[in-house]
């Protein structure tokens, strides 16, 4: 990654009203949530398909609500960082038109993204499982697990989507057309290799947009679609990039 990469991926959004992000689990490492994989990630811990498959959760509520709680004791300490601050900035100043995300920890929302895209859910809401009714975080105790709904009878849920379960399908739908009309797509933190989510970088692609990609080490789309590859930490590269956008909008 060089000054000149920066400097030109900068005005390319500075000088666009139709950017989309896309984001997966590594914009949010520097906030303290920890990846699916590679190294310390959860899957390296907990088999996914053991614990992240919806029938592994109806088969075994109780271990796979261990899983969640871990993860959930990460969110709930977790606050927004500079990677998604930078991209509510954009927002605010027009440039872009939403986020896409794969990740359910709410992050973009708390820093004030008003147009979020979320394509796996978000933790934040539960569900039960039998009347349908949804409560928010805060109003479920994580003290006994799993949480029951009040109607006694069934599993209170995370609103996520798991393996084997398809994509909501407002969320989806927003999602192809967000991606198919960009003119540029920031895709910052993510391994790409969980479709149908994968799919959205390169629908934007071949839609004619450049893409921008973020992440601390190449990845499947790096060789094959990313038309920038700003390899670092996605703080340190939005860093970089708001620093630059602030230049320019002074020169203007
Ligand atoms: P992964 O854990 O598969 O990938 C995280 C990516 O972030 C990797 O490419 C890392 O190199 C990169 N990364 C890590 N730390 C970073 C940092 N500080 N800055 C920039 N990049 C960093 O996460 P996802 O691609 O989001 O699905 O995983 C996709 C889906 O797989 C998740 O939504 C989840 C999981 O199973 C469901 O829960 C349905």
């Amino acid at each position: 990654m060089t000054d000149d990469m920066i400097k030109q991926v900068a005005q390319a959004i500075a000088d666009s009203h139709n950017v989309v992000a896309f984001t997966g689990a590594g914009i949010s490492v520097e906030s303290g949530i920890p990846a699916f994989r590679g190294g310390q990630g959860l899957w390296d811990k907990y088999d996914p398909i053991e614990y992240a498959h919806i029938n592994s959760f109806l088969h075994d509520p109780e271990k796979v609500w261990q899983m969640l709680k871990e993860m959930d004791d990460y969110i709930q300490k977790a606050k927004p960082n500079v990677a998604h601050n930078f991209l509510s900035y954009l927002e605010k100043k027009n440039h872009l038109k939403g986020v896409i995300t794969q990740n359910v920890d709410n992050l973009h929302q708390r820093a004030g993204s008003q147009k979020v895209i979320e394509f796996h859910g978000n933790s934040n809401r539960l569900r039960c499982l039998s009347c349908g009714r949804v409560f928010s975080r805060d109003k479920i105790s994580l003290e006994e697990i799993p949480p029951r709904c009040t109607c006694k009878s069934r599993l209170v849920k995370p609103d996520v989507v798991f393996f084997g379960e398809p994509i909501p399908s407002a969320a989806h739908e927003e999602a192809l057309e967000l991606a198919r009309q960009c003119e540029i797509m920031i895709v910052i933190g993510t391994s790409a290799l969980v479709a149908p989510a994968s799919t959205i970088p390169y629908l934007a692609k071949h839609s004619g947009a450049i893409v921008i990609e973020i992440n601390l080490e190449p990845t499947s789309l790096t060789k094959t679609i990313s038309d920038f590859f700003l390899q670092g930490s996605a703080v340190e590269v939005t860093s970089l990039l708001w620093k630059e956008m602030d230049n320019i909008d002074h020169k203007e």
